[in-house]
């Protein structure tokens, strides 16, 4: 998937921008707060008209403008296509395909589609377990349909079954249904068990070794997926032996849910372990190491959306490159080929001087493209 060129208008710090981009590496400078991660996220939006920085949209349209665009000429499956979406304060968003106006923005699944590594991904090593659901959830929906599926109708259950624990004690008839809604857990939980383990092994393997090749020394990652502790390896067990696991495991944890009112037991407590050296880097990471482990695990996304798209999803980087030292920059660099790269920075000369890459620049909401010399 290749970004051609971006239009736009009343977006963030935007009045009224276009750029075209290279196949290749660009690279997006300006000294701070001139609009680079606001670049970058109007390309993120094109891929699920979504932020990857706030829930509402309100916010990315201009502080003095009513209304904002983002227009973006794609290259898709062997085809030019064009996306525009339009966001307003009065009406809800408008999305359009090859000037065809969608009902909603599923309609660009897989069209365009984005890996983004962002200074925020340093919660996947620093923060909780759900920073690395999270992680997990969305790289493994862009690829697969019917995780996504599954995944909305687990997060349902869920819900339910959160709601009658916490609420037994005042409505005793909610009892009735408790088994009903635990049983469709298990099954739909045994089903994302699969998926994730899968992913995992593959994700886990291209991020040690990816990982290995950034540091260039031997502070060895480890990454393991984790779920109910009463499941060793999901890939060793059959479908039904993993049903049947899940649902003992929570039969054994009844009555401390009922104790509790919380749900304790199921994949909603999945995890990656990750270990730097044979530390738990969340405890004990540097800051260096947690970005590179953190870069690490995003680059193998890529590079696992890469092989099972059959296509390369557009890769942004923002701020990568801040935090690590010489020889993990210089890696970094010469290992984004093999697909579109936008990377933000402010030390733009030494980026352009070591990759070749397009240099844009940004400064006060304006771009200005630099053809190669
Ligand atoms: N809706 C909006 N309307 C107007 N300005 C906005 C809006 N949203 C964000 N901004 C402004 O955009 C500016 C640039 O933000 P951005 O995060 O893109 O900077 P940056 O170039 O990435 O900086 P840094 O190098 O510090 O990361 C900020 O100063 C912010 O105030
Ligand atoms: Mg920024």
């Amino acid at each position: 998937m290749i970004l051609n060129s971006l239009e736009l208008l009343g977006f963030r710090s935007y009045h009224s921008a276009s750029c075209s981009f290279d196949p290749g590496i660009n690279i997006i400078a300006g000294i701070n707060a001139q609009g680079k991660t606001n670049l970058l996220e109007g390309v993120y939006y094109l891929s699920g008209a979504r932020s990857f920085r706030t829930r509402t949209d309100r916010e990315l349209i201009r502080l003095e403008e009513d209304e904002a665009a983002i227009r973006g000429a794609i290259v898709s499956g062997g085809r030019e296509q064009l996306i525009d979406i339009y966001l307003s304060r009065r009406e809800r968003k408008k999305i359009f395909l090859n000037g065809v106006k969608q009902k909603n923005a599923s309609a660009l699944s897989g069209r365009f589609c984005c890996v983004l590594f962002s200074p925020e991904d340093l919660e996947l090593v620093r923060g909780g377990p759900a920073e690395r659901r999270k992680y997990m959830d969305l790289a493994i929906s862009q690829l697969r349909p019917q995780y996504a599926q599954t995944l909305g109708e687990f997060q349902k259950v869920y819900g339910e079954k959160a709601r009658i624990l916490k609420d037994w004690r005042e409505r005793p008839d909610l009892l009735e249904v408790l088994d009903d809604y635990s049983l469709s857990l298990a099954r739909l939980g045994a089903v994302l068990i699969r998926y994730r383990a899968a992913w995992c092994r593959r994700a886990g393997e291209a991020a040690e070794r990816l990982h290995g090749e950034i540091s260039g020394r031997d502070e060895k990652l480890r990454v393991g997926y984790t779920t109910v502790s009463s499941i060793e390896d999901p890939l060793d067990l059959t479908p039904a032996q993993l049903l049947e696991t899940l649902l003992l495991h929570q039969e054994k944890h009844r009555q401390a849910e009922l104790d509790s009112g919380l749900c304790l037991s199921g994949a909603h407590k999945d995890d990656l372990k990750l270990e730097i050296g044979g530390l738990p880097a969340g405890k004990y990471a540097s800051q260096g190491q947690a970005r590179t482990a953190a870069l690490a695990l995003k680059l193998a996304e890529w590079e696992l959306a890469r092989s099972d798209l059959g296509e390369s999803p557009v890769l942004l980087l923002d701020d990568v490159l801040s935090e690590l030292d010489g020889l993990r920059q210089d890696y970094v660099l010469n290992s984004i080929g093999g697909g579109q790269v936008l990377i933000t920075c402010c030390a733009s000369e030494e980026v352009r001087r070591k990759t070749g890459g397009k240099l844009i620049y940004v400064e006060g909401g304006k771009l200005r493209e630099c053809t190669s010399t």
